[in-house]
């Protein structure tokens, strides 16, 4: 009779509380906690309960439970924190019985299901944290009762539909994520009420439409980020009223129009601003350098135009300027002079104006520009000159990329010294002399693209030194000498050896059939000749191309080059030679006296 017993002493309890104690109501709650939880519990997977199993025993006091936070005098649970342990089921509607929960946090586990409605009855929550997981459905209509709460992110689940525009009832709310879901529909004008707002996250969603003019009254926006949606429009100018922010990101949506020559005033103390992948167009306005703050500006894939400004130089902090895939310059001699102006970003680490129309002299001051730069890129423009010898200054960079321009001259050897080195993109320019040696220090290269150039000289064996290499492509030269031995037994990541159109002599050696990762084996148009082996590589012909060498044989059928006995037997010994034909001689005219003995007989048979 334990159940009786204990609820009638349960009941004597309160009767106490309410005349002694009425500011203490916890013992009968807790219990009710405690029903929550094992509820919660039975919702999970068998494997997930058992994770919580050990610590989650009736017999301990639900306080020393994992995750579990209580109330420091009333014991009640106010904290329920499982991120991170792997757990798998729904979330229990029980969880809108823990009454005093002030934070739920299950982010990085795997729930799936929806959000329970019962959220609705926490009215002292605070934190919302259930980023990770898989939960679907909309966002739940409880969450806009949970009127508490400070930061809500639903971030990384399937969440769908509208953002409900009861969200914006969320008059304390500080940071708002539902960023990466499947959100649908329009910027919910309701948020404008958010006036604590700081950071609101709706990156990666299928959200359209124009930003609400309510945006604008969210004074106190650090953060703001809406990349990756449809949204529409000129650029926001609600937005342009949020003078506080620090950190703007709105690439791939749909905005369009020229940016604000005032930029500068809008956004006195931004740091990131991130704006590529939209319609953009006009210049980039100069006003931008008076934003000393700013350190990472990215307008990469716009329509932008004019000169890239030479006050960019005075943005002390500058770590990326991304201004690629514009129209940017004039293919004038000037185009490049901004290059000399970076000199004074000493924090740089990021250079990318490629596939613009710059003109002009590559500046020798380019290998002055940051230590700290890992990524230059400047291909497809027509930019003229060579590559300064001291390139290798440039000690931190990891992406060079000057593919498809007008550069001529050597590659220089000092490419050597750029050991953290992994992509090296020279291809389709007039570069001359022969491939320096020294790129065989570079032992993080996985790129190497050095086609369509006018080098020769021969293939350095020091490559080989270089097993990283994923991509080896020097076809469309004037390369002579062999194939290196090695290739096949040094280079063991290559999926890409691209060799055609060059002046190679020799054998295929052996060895290449072991690249076993490749996807593209191309020798064609060179001065090979012996046989082509069958093995590896070699058994699929789509893997491999070998046509216009003269000199070349065997290989597998549908390569259709001529067989080559004769070439092998040629290559071994004379005397052997000499024998074979001999023996081939007396076997022939054996075969013919037969023959004709043969036909002799037939004819007298049918005279007969
Ligand atoms: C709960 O704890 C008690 C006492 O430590 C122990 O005997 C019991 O096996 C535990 N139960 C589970 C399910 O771990
Ligand atoms: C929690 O466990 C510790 C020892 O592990 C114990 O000292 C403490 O009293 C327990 N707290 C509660 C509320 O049961
Ligand atoms: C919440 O608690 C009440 C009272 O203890 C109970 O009747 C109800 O079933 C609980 N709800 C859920 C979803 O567990
Ligand atoms: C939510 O949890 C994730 C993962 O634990 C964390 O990275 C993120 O910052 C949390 N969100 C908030 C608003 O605290
Ligand atoms: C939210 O609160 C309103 C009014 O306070 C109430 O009518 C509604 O039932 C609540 N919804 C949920 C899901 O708790
Ligand atoms: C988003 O929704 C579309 C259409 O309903 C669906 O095809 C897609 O798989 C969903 N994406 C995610 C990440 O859930
Ligand atoms: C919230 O914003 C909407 C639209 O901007 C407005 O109609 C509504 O009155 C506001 N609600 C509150 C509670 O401020
Ligand atoms: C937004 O800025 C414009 C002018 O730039 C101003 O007229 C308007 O009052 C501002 N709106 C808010 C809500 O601050
Ligand atoms: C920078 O700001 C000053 C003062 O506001 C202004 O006079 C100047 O024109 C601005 N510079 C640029 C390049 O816009
Ligand atoms: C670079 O800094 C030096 C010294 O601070 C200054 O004299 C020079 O004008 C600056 N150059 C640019 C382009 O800002
Ligand atoms: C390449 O490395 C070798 C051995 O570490 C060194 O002797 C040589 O000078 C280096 N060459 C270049 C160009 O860095
Ligand atoms: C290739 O090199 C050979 C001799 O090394 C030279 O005669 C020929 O003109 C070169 N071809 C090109 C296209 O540079």
């Amino acid at each position: 009779m334990y159940l009786p017993c204990m609820s009638l002493m349960l009941f004597h309890l309160l009767a106490l509380h309410a005349l002694v104690y009425p500011c203490q109501a916890s013992r009968f709650n807790d219990e009710t906690d405690k029903q929550a939880l094992v509820e919660f519990q039975s919702h999970l997977t068998e494997n997930s309960r058992l994770v919580l199993a050990s610590s989650w025993n009736k017999s301990f006091h639900l306080c020393n439970w994992t995750g579990i936070i209580c109330g420091r005098r009333h014991k009640r649970v106010t904290g329920l924190d499982l991120s991170g342990m792997k757990l798998t089921g729904v979330i229990s509607p029980s969880i809108g019985n823990l009454s005093f929960l002030a934070s739920l946090i299950l982010s990085d586990n795997s729930f799936h299901g929806s959000i329970p409605l019962e959220v609705g009855k926490l009215f002292r929550l605070q934190h919302l944290n259930l980023s990770n997981n898989v939960l679907g459905g909309g966002i739940s209509l409880g969450i806009p009762n949970c009127s508490a709460l400070l930061t809500n992110d639903l971030s990384s689940n399937n969440l769908e539909h509208d953002v409900p525009s009861e969200l914006g009832s969320l008059s304390s709310l500080v940071i708002l994520s539902l960023r990466g879901n499947n959100l649908t529909g329009r910027f919910p004008a309701s948020l404008g009420n958010l006036t604590s707002l700081r950071k609101l996250d709706i990156e990666y969603n299928r959200m359209e439409g124009m930003i609400p003019y309510s945006v604008s009254r969210l004074a106190r926006m650090k953060y703001l980020r809406i990349a990756g949606n449809s949204f529409s429009g000129v650029f926001p100018r609600p937005i342009c009223n949020l003078s506080s922010l620090l950190f703007l990101s709105i690439p791939d949506n749909r905005f369009y129009g020229k940016l604000r020559p005032d930029i500068d005033q809008l956004f006195p103390d931004i740091q990131v601003l991130f704006l590529g992948g939209n319609k953009f167009e006009g210049e980039i306005p100069s006003s931008l350098a008076n934003i000393t703050s700013l350190r990472k500006f990215d307008i990469e894939e716009c329509h932008m135009t004019g000169s890239i400004p030479l006050s960019f130089g005075r943005l002390h902090n500058l770590e990326i300027l991304a201004l690629a895939y514009n129209s940017l310059g004039n293919y004038s001699s000037r185009d490049l002079d901004f290059i000399g102006s970076l000199n004074n970003c000493t924090q740089l680490q990021f250079l990318g104006v490629g596939y613009n129309k710059l003109g002009g002299n590559l500046p020798p001051l380019i290998s002055n520009l940051s230590s700290l730069l890992t990524y230059l890129f400047l291909g497809g423009n027509a930019i003229s000159g060579s590559i300064p010898l001291d390139i290798g200054n440039l000690e931190s960079l990891q992406s060079f990329k000057v593919e498809q321009n007008l550069l001529t001259g050597d590659i220089p050897s000092s490419f050597g010294n750029l050991s953290m080195v992994t992509q090296i993109y020279l291809y389709n320019n007039d570069f001359k002399g022969s491939i320096p040696s020294s790129l065989g220090n570079c032992t993080y290269l996985l790129y190497l693209g050095l086609d369509s150039n006018m080098l020769c000289g021969s293939i350095p064996r020091e490559l080989m030194n270089v097993p990283s290499l994923v991509t080896l492509d020097i076809s469309h030269n004037n390369l002579t000498g062999q194939i290196p031995n090695e290739v096949g037994k040094a280079l063991r990541n290559l999926q890409l050896l691209d060799l055609s159109n060059n002046n190679l002599s020799g054998t295929i050696p052996e060895y290449l059939v072991n690249l076993s990762a490749i996807q593209f084996l191309n020798l064609s148009v060179n001065n090979l000749d012996g046989p082509v082996p069958t093995e590896g590589t070699f058994q699929k012909s789509r893997n491999v191309s070998v046509f216009g060498n003269k000199n070349l044989c065997g290989g597998i059928a549908e390569l259709k080059l001529k067989p080559c006995l004769e070439t092998k037997a040629r290559e071994h010994s004379s005397t052997r030679r000499k024998i074979a034909i001999g023996v081939g001689a007396a076997v022939t005219l054996f075969i013919l006296s037969v023959m004709v003995i043969i036909s002799l007989s037939l004819g007298s048979r049918n005279e007969g």
